[in-house]
């Protein structure tokens, strides 16, 4: 399977009565991953772009909060771009995938699960030094 393959979307519980709708998410159940860090995007200005890098190791749960984004996910090869507008879905990313966050609506938060501490060093901001790690393995 190629890494874009292995990037999908997540249907996480969603818990409705009259007093409106509870979503929850557990480690290693509902996410592939032990969740170490959680992050959130909010007050993203009209027409910014977020992300722009591949992670060696990290994997990560991206979800629209609030609002909707898209997220551009690429493996070197093949690219996708995925409308995020549900707060019970999350987009499940794996490493070594080049992603790119837009077209935020005005209300948007986009809350990432994250498999690692922030760490710099697994972080790779150049594409070229991506595609070029990428098609090494
Ligand atoms: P960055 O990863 O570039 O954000 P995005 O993926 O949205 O483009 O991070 C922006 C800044 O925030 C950068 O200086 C690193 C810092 N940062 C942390 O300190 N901890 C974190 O958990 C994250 C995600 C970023």
């Amino acid at each position: 399977m190629t890494n874009i393959e292995k990037c999908r979307i997540i249907e996480l519980p969603k818990i409705s009565d009259a007093r409106g709708n509870l979503t929850f998410i557990e480690a290693n159940k509902q996410v592939p991953f032990q969740i170490q860090r959680v992050y959130y995007l909010y007050d993203v200005p009209n027409g910014a772009e977020r992300g722009g890098h591949a992670h060696l190791e990290l994997e990560q749960l991206i979800i629209a909060s609030s609002g909707s984004f898209d997220v551009v996910i690429g493996d070197g090869e093949r690219q996708k771009r995925i409308h995020l507008n549900r707060p019970s879905f999350g987009l499940y990313i794996c490493p070594y995938i080049w992603r790119e966050l837009d077209n935020f609506s005005s209300d948007s938060v986009c809350t990432v699960l994250a498999s690692r501490f922030y760490d710099e060093k697994d972080y790779l901001r150049e594409y070229e030094d991506y595609l070029s790690l990428r098609f090494s393995k």
